[in-house]
């Protein structure tokens, strides 16, 4: 057996596209050594990780990204030459509603997990590598026209992306101030199995399934440009391996959809799959008030990285929107589990009984 080749820590990992990176790399890459950080929110959930469990190049802990002393004592006791961080609060809708963890996961966070990795480095920055995974909502929203590229201003609008924007600057300033090797990338809209289902697509399918309201916001003409979770991770897996240091890159999937035309979808292959007559997912559409201060137009001009590292996605949106249909459809008990407890305070609270 050969010797480990990389240390990685990867935060998040037992989130939605945390789980799906663990996976890809825990398989394409054998030789290195992957570690799950989580704190396991709500949102995190180890059975997005069962299949990889037992990989010998795997492992879990369980921590507070916000905790300096439990950050220090993860880089003292593993020889980590790699982050790749995705832990976050995630949810817009959540943001709105209770801003202040947000702010302190998402910044204060960022900041303690990048101030461990520097003392960790210092002296010796050689083969590290400080990756932030983030979201194109930093750039805030588009008119009818135009893509969001590397150098679109900042200009975030929900507490959830005035986090995002502030931690990634937070790992601009380490980088610049301290010279830490960074590299961020900013992707569009994900979606894919394990998402946790407050998220519009798996929210939409597992309502559909127990025939309930499908609550479209305003009038449902905002637009958001979609990538499947695996063309993410691949993505990043890019990045981690030819990004060039102190660079962003946006990921993005050419796949932009209006909100209704997306859930029109979603009812005739719901509707299709459940064996349902033509229209019955359709008829629980109901508009309900807007999300306060809702964005109206995300895109990504994902040149940069197909143009420099080759990257590409390889899904069409059809096929992997019944693909992530039928995941969750198969993955009763998945979605059985993560939507009991506290999952029905939140969607009680959200949505009324
Ligand atoms: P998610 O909410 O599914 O997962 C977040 C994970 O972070 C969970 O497992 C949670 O337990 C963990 N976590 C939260 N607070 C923590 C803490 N204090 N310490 C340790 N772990 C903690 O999120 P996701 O959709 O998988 O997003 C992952 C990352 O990708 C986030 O940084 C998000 O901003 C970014 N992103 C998401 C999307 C998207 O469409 N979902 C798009 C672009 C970028
Ligand atoms: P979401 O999946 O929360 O992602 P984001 O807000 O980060 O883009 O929402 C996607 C779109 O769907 C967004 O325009 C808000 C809308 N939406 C609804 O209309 N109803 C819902 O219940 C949810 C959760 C979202």
């Amino acid at each position: 057996m050969s010797a480990i080749e990389k240390t990685i820590l990867v935060t998040g990992g037992a989130g939605f596209i945390g789980s799906h990176l663990l996976r890809h790399l825990v398989r394409t890459y054998p030789h290195y050594k992957l570690i799950n950080l989580d704190l396991l929110t709500y949102a995190g959930n180890l059975e997005n990780v069962r299949d990889i469990e037992d990989a010998p190049n795997y492992s879990f802990l369980r921590a507070d990204i916000t905790d300096l002393d439990a950050m220090r004592s993860i880089f003292a006791v593993y020889p980590v030459d790699t982050v790749i961080h995705l832990a976050a609060e995630s949810h817009v809708d959540r943001s709105i509603d209770d801003p202040l963890i947000f702010v302190k996961t998402n910044l204060l966070g960022t900041a303690t997990l990048l101030q461990a990795a520097k003392e960790a480095w210092d002296g010796n920055m050689d083969g590290k590598l400080f990756y932030h995974v983030s979201t194109d909502e930093v750039y805030g929203s588009l008119g009818e026209d135009g893509l969001f590229t590397e150098t679109s201003p900042y200009d975030p609008r929900s507490p959830y992306s005035a986090s995002k924007a502030g931690s990634d600057q937070l790992v601009r300033a380490w980088g610049h101030t301290y010279g830490l090797p960074v590299v961020l990338s900013n992707c569009s809209n994900n979606y894919g199995p394990n998402q946790f289902p407050e998220k519009l697509i798996p929210l939409f399918i597992n309502n559909i399934r127990h025939r309930k309201a499908l609550p479209v916001y305003g009038k449902g003409e905002n637009v958001r440009d979609w990538l499947y979770v695996e063309d993410h991770a691949r993505a990043i897996d890019v990045i981690l391996h030819e990004g060039q240091l102190g660079e962003t890159y946006n990921i993005g999937g050419h796949n932009e959809w209006k909100n209704i035309d997306l859930v029109r979808l979603m009812c005739r292959l719901v509707d299709e799959k459940l064996g349902r007559a033509e229209g019955s997912a359709e008829a629980l559409i109901t508009y309900v008030t807007d999300r306060a201060g809702h964005d109206m137009r995300y895109a990504i001009d994902a040149s940069k990285i197909e143009r420099e590292l080759g990257w590409r996605p390889s899904l069409q949106f059809e096929e992997g929107l019944s693909r992530t249909i039928d995941w969750y459809l198969e993955n009763e008990t998945w979605l059985d589990h993560v939507t009991s407890g506290a999952y029905q305070e939140y969607y009680d609270k959200m949505y009324g009984q």
